[in-house]
């Protein structure tokens, strides 16, 4: 098949690409500096001919500081595009919980889904759990402080390899019209992981309790971004993966 990654270059979006490949299909990859398929999702430039005799199309865009321009608006310009060029299936990648967490982000991909769910190409809603990758990532700047603030937070994290491959399997199949949850193979509290990244890593921050007051800091205490039941479960648990990286 021909498959279009928008988002192709990005964390998750590289996995999918190389996912896809090695399973056989034809794969373009579609971001604003794609060597060979550049779109903006702000404008719709490149979309046309990018899409040309795809049948599905991966959206792993992302984008936190212009997220409603890309990731709302941005979804509707690319639908559009799809529906012109025949696409038949449009996998959607949002985050699990995203509609029950009150920060501004989660919101826009709470809308994001909605678009998708009401837009002209059938589509199915892959929402993950956090990255593995995006833990470490909050947590090495710690390496310069002394004093290491973690929140109460209950988390499945999971591996990006391990969702590109859910992603992959999702963008294989037929449009569900619905949700498919992924999340890693272990509930853990944010501190939990923390402990395990200083063991890991042999940084040597003090932990410190980061209160986090209101409906946000009940929504994660309370596990809102934890799957308790996901449809597909990662197989590579935190300290595993920290400790096989290269
Ligand atoms: N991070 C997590 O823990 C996590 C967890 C669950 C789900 N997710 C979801 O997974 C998806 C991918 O996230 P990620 O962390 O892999 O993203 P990322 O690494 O930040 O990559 C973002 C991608 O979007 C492209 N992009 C940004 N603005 C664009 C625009 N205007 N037009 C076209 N392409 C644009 C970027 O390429 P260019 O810069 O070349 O345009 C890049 O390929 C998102 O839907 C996110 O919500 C993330």
């Amino acid at each position: 098949m021909r498959i279009a990654v928008t988002g192709g270059t990005g964390t998750l979006g590289r996995h999918v690409v190389d996912e896809l490949r090695s399973r056989g299909h034809e794969v373009r990859v579609l971001s604003r500096k794609s060597p060979d398929h550049p779109v903006d999702l702000t404008t719709g430039e490149g979309l046309e001919a990018a899409l040309t005799g795809c049948a599905v199309v991966v959206d792993a865009t992302n984008s936190n500081k212009n997220a409603a321009a890309v990731l709302v608006e941005g979804s509707r310009r690319l639908l559009a595009a799809e529906a012109a060029a025949g696409v038949a299936h449009h996998v959607c990648v949002s985050i699990v919980g995203c509609d029950r967490v009150p920060l501004s982000y989660f919101r826009v991909k709470a809308e994001q889904e909605g678009v998708v769910a009401d837009g002209p190409v059938p589509w199915t809603t892959v929402r993950i759990t956090q990255f593995h990758e995006l833990v470490a990532a909050t947590l090495a700047p710690a390496g310069r402080w002394r004093l290491l603030p973690v929140p109460r937070a209950r988390l499945r994290t999971v591996a990006v390899a391990d969702a590109a491959r859910a992603v992959a399997d999702v963008a294989e199949g037929a449009p569900r019209q619905g949700r498919v949850e992924v999340a890693g193979p272990e509930v853990a509290d944010a501190r939990q992981l923390a402990t395990t990244w200083k063991r890991i890593t042999g940084h040597r921050a003090l932990l410190l309790p980061m209160p986090l007051p209101g409906r946000l800091g009940r929504a994660l205490r309370e596990g809102v971004l934890a799957a308790e039941r996901p449809d597909v479960q990662g197989v590579t648990p935190f300290g595993a993966w920290l400790a096989g990286r290269p």
